[in-house]
């Protein structure tokens, strides 16, 4: 059996794409191996999101020549791929094809043609791609990615992924609870809805509330979340789903970008600083408990000094559980490539500002943990600690969980008191399920 060896950069969106490839490859004769040294095939899922990102797997790219035989085939799918089509071919000799988020389906066909030497770029979209038939390659042991919803409608100015993943749209509301139900019989028990403002998912007379209560309907499923809605997509209808499906865990990953008026607008993210902070409030309220975590970016053109005390303001007021901080990176083609140069943002502040903004985040995050000490939770063990032996756990709130080795096992649920944090994850003492259960305050 010929071979295949891939590796995967980017969102959570490219990991379930990856196990789609991988799950169509092997129904076509491939087995999958951990060793790019011998393997037939070498692919590499790539993301386009940053500048940094790219640079990471050109870099990684000419590492794996080094691991390929003469007859070796290497193929660059994904953003990257969408992005830069032919480009790669050229900036990187060796690399014999090219293959777009909607183009997985021939791969089994584009791979014998570079097995013959040939040399292709599969870039089309495909509006009415969902990839429902392949049946994934699941490397979690126990939570599955579901796409529900491929490319993205919003064009917000900084963003390369309308460019690379095409136009919005939704999977069939059947597939996705089909898909539920075979991974709960593969004895997986928490799902991840994927879309890239996944709250928009809708099939014409069904919404993402609907959605959400179809799929926590499933029997046998105990967690489900998503990742990554848009505030604007946040209708009463979807919160109260969340509110009212015990399946839906108390977590929202709300992007926010900035908490400038000024820089929102020139984002064009559609909504301003008082409407994010409303839809949290209402999320809030709605959910007892809610984590709230968050994107933000640094140094978008035009960001000043003021703006970005809104942007730390703004942190301080939702009081984020977590954050991811960007340094704003231009993506050829975009809208915020042909704003007047002297809105770009001198390095020296784009750093000064990050720095500030990540002591900010740590800050308010650890003192969020440190007040959680003493409560209790429900945790999911997901996988052996990389340090130490102990288990790594997740509560329904999303906070890494510290347990005993001795305590459970992989895709065991069990109950802890949190004992202990280092600011950032916690220990959990297994404690009696018949003890009383606080909610996450
Ligand atoms: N679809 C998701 C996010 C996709 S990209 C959403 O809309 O929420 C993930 C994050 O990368 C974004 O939230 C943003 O914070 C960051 N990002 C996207 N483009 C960027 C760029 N050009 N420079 C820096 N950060 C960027
Ligand atoms: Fe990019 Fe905006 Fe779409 Fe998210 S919503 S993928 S940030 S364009
Ligand atoms: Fe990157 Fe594409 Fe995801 S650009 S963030 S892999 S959608």
């Amino acid at each position: 059996m010929p071979t295949v060896y891939l590796e995967t950069y980017g969102c959570q969106m490219n990991v379930a794409d990856s196990e789609l490839m991988l799950g169509k490859l092997a129904a076509a004769g491939y087995s999958h191996t951990e060793d790019p040294a011998g393997a037939d095939v070498i692919l590499v899922n790539t993301c386009a999101v940053r500048d940094n990102a790219e640079q990471r797997v050109l870099g990684r790219l000419g590492e794996l020549k080094g691991h390929m035989g003469p007859n070796t085939v290497l193929g660059v799918t994904g953003c990257m791929a969408q992005r830069l089509g032919p480009r790669l071919m050229d900036a990187e000799s060796r690399v014999s094809l090219v293959v777009g988020p909607d183009a997985y389906r021939s791969l089994p066909e584009l791979i014998e043609g570079a097995r013959r030497g040939e040399r292709t770029t599969a870039t089309d979209f495909d509006l009415e791609e969902h990839y429902d038939d392949f049946q994934a390659r699941r490397f979690e042991g126990v939570k599955a990615w579901i796409p529900v919803q491929r490319g993205c409608d919003y064009r917000c100015t900084y963003c390369i992924v309308p460019y690379t993943r095409g136009a919005e749209r939704s999977r069939a509301l059947d597939d996705v609870v089909r898909e539920t139900r075979e991974v709960v019989e593969q004895g997986l028990t928490e799902v991840v809805l994927l879309g890239q403002t996944v709250n928009s998912w809708n099939d014409g007379t069904r919404d993402f509330g609907e959605l959400l209560r179809a799929v926590g309907a499933v029997d046998g499923i105990k967690r489900v979340r998503f990742t990554s809605p848009h505030p604007n997509d946040f209708t009463d209808s979807v919160i109260a789903a969340m509110a009212e499906v015990p399946e839906v865990c108390e977590h929202v990953h709300l992007p926010v970008q900035s908490g400038s008026d000024a820089m929102l607008k020139r984002m064009l993210r559609r909504y301003g600083r008082a409407e994010y902070l409303e839809c949290v409030e209402r999320m809030r309220a709605a959910i007892p408990g809610l984590s709230v975590t968050t994107d933000i970016i640094v140094g978008f053109p035009g960001e000043t000094d003021a703006d970005a005390e809104e942007t730390l303001s703004l942190a301080r007021e939702v009081g984020f559980d977590d954050a991811f901080t960007f340094k704003f990176s231009p993506r050829e083609g975009t809208p915020a490539t042909r704003m007047p140069p002297e809105l770009t943002v001198a390095s020296e502040d784009v750093d000064r500002r990050y720095t500030e903004l990540v002591t900010v985040v740590r800050s308010i995050a650890r003192s969020r943990n440190f007040q959680r000490l003493g409560e209790r939770r429900e945790v999911l063990v997901e996988k052996v600690a990389r340090r130490g032996g102990d288990l790594q756990a997740r509560s329904r709130d999303f906070r890494t969980v510290m347990v005993p080795a001795e305590s459970a096992s992989i895709g065991d649920y069990l109950f802890v008191e949190l004992t202990g944090t280092t600011g950032f994850t916690f220990t959990g003492t297994p404690v009696a399920q018949r003890a009383a259960l606080p909610v996450a305050g």
